[in-house]
């Protein structure tokens, strides 16, 4: 018996970091996923894993998030995972860079919410888990204005859905990490491990199992939550 045995599972940004390894582990514990990324290259390379079927689609076009949604007669469980780091400042960040930010940090969640919820709704059951992080709302990182920006509006998404349809149910919770070491450069590593106090970087596995519970009805109880995986990153 898996942990998600019978759950459909759409995911976003599986081609690499932590939306690969949720892809994996999601379908180990024996959930059907669609794993979907913008990289179609590296995305085949989940081609072949049992339970997981491969999409290219950019979360950023809403013509392709419905027609993702289309595709699927039901989905219990949607994992927003795309996301860019911007480094800078205020004064680094130039209009561009804070639209390419808000736009896939954010807006991209606002369509596929909107376009998987009311597949959710028909069945009065499903779990949307969202990927925010510590540098949010959470806590002030230096160099990561638009970023925190962002995902401190992932968190406000996440809570706004949680109490609205809570009583329809659907749970939405968001994922905060704080460094993991997929995407870091190794001056950043050294930076970064001078103030985590737990020692050492997480793995974007050690992620997906956080995940994996969320997605599962485990989790039931669990909704409209910030869920913190820092490695003690804020103490
Ligand atoms: N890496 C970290 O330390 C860390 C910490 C906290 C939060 N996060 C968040 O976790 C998420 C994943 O980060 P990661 O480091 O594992 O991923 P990553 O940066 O290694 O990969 C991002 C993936 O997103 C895909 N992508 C980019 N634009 C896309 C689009 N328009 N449509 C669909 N897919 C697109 C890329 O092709 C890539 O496969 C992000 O939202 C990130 O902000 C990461």
């Amino acid at each position: 018996m898996g942990r998600l045995d019978g759950k459909v599972i759409v995911l976003s940004a599986a081609a690499q970091g932590i939306g690969r390894a949720a892809a994996i582990a999601f379908a180990k514990e024996g959930a059907q996923v669609t794993a979907t990324d913008i990289n179609g290259e590296k995305l085949k390379e989940l081609d072949g894993i049992p339970g997981i079927k491969t999409k290219v689609v950019d979360v950023t076009k809403k013509e392709e998030v419905d027609a993702l949604a289309k595709e699927h007669n039901h989905v219990d469980v949607l994992f927003n995972v795309a996301g860019f780091v911007h480094h800078g400042s205020i004064l680094d960040c130039e209009e561009a860079d804070w639209d390419f930010t808000m736009n896939l940090n954010i807006r991209s969640m606002y369509l596929m919410c909107k376009a998987f919820l009311p597949k959710m709704l028909a069945k009065k059951s499903g779990s949307i888990i969202n990927m925010a992080s510590v540098a949010s709302s959470i806590k002030g990182v230096v160099n990561r204005c638009v970023y925190s920006t962002s995902k401190a509006a992932v968190i406000g998404l996440t809570k706004s859905i949680a109490a609205d349809f809570i009583d329809q149910g659907i749970r939405c919770n968001c994922v905060c990490p704080g460094k993991f070491r997929t995407t870091c450069q190794e001056t950043a590593y050294k930076d970064f491990m001078a103030r985590v106090k737990i020692g050492r970087m997480c793995s974007a596995e050690e992620v997906a199992y956080l995940c994996v519970y969320l997605a599962s009805d485990e989790s039931a109880y669990v909704t409209g939550t910030e869920q913190i995986i820092d490695g003690g990153w804020r103490l």
